[in-house]
């Protein structure tokens, strides 16, 4: 298996290691004789060239210099410390998501830590109980400092290898250029937030535009696909192809043909892929984006390398191991009802500003959009929207009465999707981030086992800083 190119980092084992001084409070203890992956990351400004050389460089910001950052690679049960140093000109923080951190190393401002100051460090450090395709983001700005650039995958490899040819990580993310080719810096504007959110006009793959990818026939590749744009949602197809999803948000699922033949990712979504490559040698297939018709692309291209790997592609599935997550008991779970308001050509009944009532009008005037349950968050000093006993299940009703899609990310945990519209879902997935359609009812059910406060919000970036989020705690 070849891997992408990697961190500066170092294993060893933790028996006399003198790291263990350095552990932050509010970390359990290291499970004795678990190897610890060491990194260090730093949050800087880097120019990027977007379209190539000769073009005018963007303005991003970026980890270890580069857009995505580095992947950053470990195994189940390991334990992963980082070192964050923050030389951008505003504060930050780094979030895990999708990872069962605990609190303290959540990554959230002024909720789980203070803010990294410019030319301030912090360590994180938690153990990897759940192999799979996570990622890590800034938590602060998110609107403008992920779009500059500040994310990356973190794979946590199972236990014992997983049977494929080679393994590929497709990021996606679109930059918002203007015609002279600098980066428009008008995160987070008040069209964007009452809207679908922050789209981009150059799309790209790993950084790379339309970029044309090497296949060898008869391969069985892994495929790993994270959408790290704040707004756009993708719909892939592939022509010529019939992948098979495996894994959702890290999570193993039965290997099913995606609805429709499109893969539906949207912001903060992963999804791992099994693509048996059944194209001949010198054949080259498109994998477009469908997910709005009339504006449908080609993503990138598949091409046939002249040798083939084996005369016939690999049939049979492969089967990944379970991870260790706590089983909602749907009998006694408590039952939430969650509602999402506002946005343009939406409804919001009864909807709190800094406690007072407030209309969409004067809601748009303050820079906000969006109400969960009639509170419209504003980022700062934020109450619990619900209090969860510790060990207990709960399902959250959530409806989506607004004209716009939200895919809904709750941290520390991971859900299972049980129903969509009244009706249960198929494959019961567990996820992180759930996609709600326009109008749409979803219900996801989950233990709350991992005590603390937890950001609940939507990932468009947009909605999220327009009022789209609260605080689940974990007591
Ligand atoms: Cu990926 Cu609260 O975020
Ligand atoms: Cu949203």
């Amino acid at each position: 298996m070849r891997h992408p190119p990697d961190l500066d980092r170092r294993s060893f084992l933790l028996a006399g290691a003198p790291a263990l001084a350095l552990l932050q409070a509010g970390c359990a203890a290291p499970r004795p004789g678990a190897a610890i992956r060491e990194i260090n990351l730093v949050a800087a400004p880097a120019q990027v060239h977007v379209r190539g050389a000769g073009q005018p460089a963007v303005n991003a910001w970026a980890y270890a210099g580069r857009v995505p950052g580095p992947q950053i690679r470990a195994r189940q049960g390991e334990r992963l410390r980082l070192v964050l140093e923050n030389r951008l000109p505003q504060e930050t923080t780094v979030h895990w998501h999708g990872v069962r951190v605990p609190n303290a190393m959540d990554g959230v401002p002024h909720l789980t830590q203070a803010p990294v100051p410019p030319g301030g460090r912090f360590v994180y450090e938690f153990d990897l109980p759940d192999a799979g395709t996570y990622w890590y983001h800034s938590h602060l700005h998110s609107a403008e400092q992920l779009e500059r650039g500040l994310y990356g995958t973190l794979v946590v490899e199972e236990a014992q290898p997983v049977p494929v040819d080679r393994e590929l990580t497709w990021v996606l993310d679109d930059w918002q250029l203007l015609r002279d080719g600098r980066l428009n810096e008008s995160f987070g504007n008040a069209h964007d937030m009452a809207h679908a959110g922050r789209i981009g006009n150059v799309v790209n793959v790993n950084g790379v535009v339309a970029p044309q990818i090497a296949l060898r026939a008869g391969e069985r590749v892994r495929l790993r696909l994270l959408n790290a744009a704040n707004a756009r949602i993708f719909a892939l197809q592939f022509d010529g192809h019939r992948p098979l999803v495996i894994a959702l948000d890290g999570q193993p699922v039965a290997a099913h043909e995606p609805a429709r033949g499109r893969v539906v990712l949207a912001p903060g979504m992963r999804c791992d892929l099994l693509l048996d490559a059944s194209g001949r040698p010198g054949e080259r297939y498109a994998v477009g984006d469908l997910f709005s018709p009339r504006a449908a692309y080609d993503l990138l291209h598949l091409a046939y390398e002249p040798e083939p790997l084996r005369a016939r592609p690999q049939s049979g599935p492969l089967i990944l191991p379970p991870n260790p997550l706590p089983e909602p008991d749907l009998a006694a779970a408590q039952v939430h009802e969650v509602r999402f308001e506002g946005g343009m050509m939406g409804t919001l009944h009864r909807a709190l500003l800094d406690g007072r009532p407030t209309d969409m009008m004067s809601l748009l005037r303050a820079g906000k959009a969006w109400a969960v349950n009639g509170v419209v968050a504003d980022g700062h000093r934020m109450e619990p929207m619900l209090t969860l006993p510790r060990g207990s299940s709960h399902v959250l009703r959530m409806r989506n009465d607004t004209r716009w899609f939200h895919p809904i990310h709750l941290h520390g945990h991971t859900f299972r999707v049980v129903g969509r519209n009244g009706q249960p879902t198929r494959h019961r997935e567990w996820q992180d981030t759930v996609l709600m359609a326009p109008q749409e009812l979803v219900e996801i059910a989950f233990v709350a086992d991992n005590p603390g406060d937890w950001m609940f919000h939507c990932h468009v970036l947009e909605h999220q800083e327009g009022g789209m989020m609260g605080v689940l705690r974990v007591a």
